[in-house]
């Protein structure tokens, strides 16, 4: 792995989030998982059979526990191991979120014991001086809050912003980074315009104001918990995939800038005055011909995601060329069971976060995604995206080659 000047006090870790790891949660998630088991293990053929890795997964894919995150990676319960992992694996930052549902089970009623879970989840990553980075809202919802309309209500809004300032004010200054939402518009669009997520809505009505909620509960929250205390830095994770033209068809050119556009602007330039830094998840590249996306098969993740790991450094110079905020990557990370490729991708990220650098871009942290093996929303357990695999069976924890490798490269960083 390349071995370069980093700015001092770049965060280096790794992102998780409640719902894909704690198990035992409540939700809205949960409750959908249940009644959409048997149909997804049903569905589960026609969507992946032309994976390469089909064979490999089919007997999991196939079968309906997949989809139910159950205990998940039982991280709710081992997190002092996990975050000792953390420290183990030369990490100095760690993004996870806090979950809703169990912090405000019911409208109004704040439970103590989540409260101080995760008082104590966030003084054990003090301990070892790892800098915590919270999302507060990472597509869960308590399910008194879902019934009420989630964010398809505009005055449900009020109920989010009570919370992130409930659980700052409780947490208070050990925590200085907030993710509020994360990636808004793909939670919009599979939730409320492609309808795989709960509540699964196909209207084009609810993505458009689900979206433009989400930015209003964004702006919210941010006065908010600067209220508190104006040292939080605050922002939302912006997913952003590189969009650029196949051929040199005028077409092509224009309409890749206008979805790079889409995707990045139409939210961000809603929301970026109330951030103090710009998180940012990414994960793939999309070639644009003409109207269309097509990506050649040339290396793709076990979900058939186009790997362009390089490509990262182009994201992060137009959103600060045009944001003018530090920024930190908040999630970036690719599904590999055999844990063939992923060395490769991170390799060719450090390098990307290099150049950025040397290009003047303000980067700030990397947060690889992800720490350990999880439930993948409506794909549930089959992919692998951890630097550490589980065993589902034994909740056994053991660092992949490539997570020996990152922990390797961030010793000598620190160095
Ligand atoms: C992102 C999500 C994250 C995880 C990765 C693979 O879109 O934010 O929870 O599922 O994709």
């Amino acid at each position: 792995m390349p071995i370069a000047k980093f700015p001092k006090r770049f965060l280096w870790g790794a992102s998780i989030s409640a719902h894909q790891v704690e198990g035992g949660n409540h939700n809205q998630w949960s409750v959908w998982e249940l009644e959409h088991a048997k149909s997804l293990a049903a569905q589960a053929k026609y969507q992946y059979g032309d994976l390469d890795i089909w064979d490999d997964i089919k007997e999991q894919a196939l079968k309906p526990e997949n989809y139910v995150s159950g205990r998940a990676s039982d991280h709710y319960e081992r997190y002092v191991h996990d975050i000792r992992l953390v420290k183990k694996m030369n990490m100095t930052s760690l993004r996870f979120s806090v979950e809703w549902s169990r912090i405000e089970p019911d409208e109004g009623r704040w439970s103590s014991e989540a409260i101080d879970y995760y008082k104590r989840y966030v003084a054990e990553l003090k301990k070892h001086g790892i800098e915590p980075v919270i999302t507060l809202f990472h597509f869960t919802l308590p399910v008194w809050f879902a019934e009420k309309g989630g964010f398809e209500n505009r005055s449900n809004i009020k109920y989010f912003v009570r919370f992130s300032e409930k659980i700052l004010s409780e947490l208070g200054r050990d925590v200085t980074y907030v993710i509020t939402v994360n990636e808004p518009d793909v939670y919009a669009y599979e939730s409320y315009y492609l309808g795989h997520w709960p509540p699964a809505k196909q209207s084009k009505r609810a993505l458009y104001q689900v979206t433009a909620n989400l930015a209003v509960a964004h702006n919210r929250a941010a006065k908010a918990i600067h209220s508190l205390n104006r040292g939080y830095k605050v922002s939302v994770a912006k997913n952003s995939n590189y969009f650029y033209a196949g051929d040199n068809a005028a077409l092509s050119v224009k309409s890749a800038s206008f979805m790079q556009y889409f995707q990045d602007d139409y939210f961000l330039k809603k929301v970026y005055k109330s951030c103090d830094f710009l998180g940012v998840n990414f994960y793939f590249s999309n070639r644009v011909y003409g109207y269309r996306v097509h990506n050649p098969h040339v290396q793709t993740s076990d979900l058939g995601w186009d790997m362009s790991p390089d490509d990262l450094e182009h994201v992060l110079e137009h959103l600060y060329r045009k944001y003018k905020l530090p920024l930190i990557v908040t999630e970036n990370g690719c599904a590999d069971m055999s844990d063939k490729k992923r060395q490769w991708w991170l390799s060719r990220t450090i390098l990307a976060l290099q150049r950025a650098l040397a290009e003047g871009v303000d980067v700030r942290g990397y947060l690889h995604w992800s720490l350990l093996d999880n439930f993948e929303w409506d794909k549930g357990k089959w992919p692998r995206f951890g630097l550490v695999e589980v065993d589902y069976n034994t909740m056994e924890r053991s660092v992949r080659p490539s997570g020996r490798k990152y922990a390797a490269f961030l010793k000598k960083v620190g160095d």
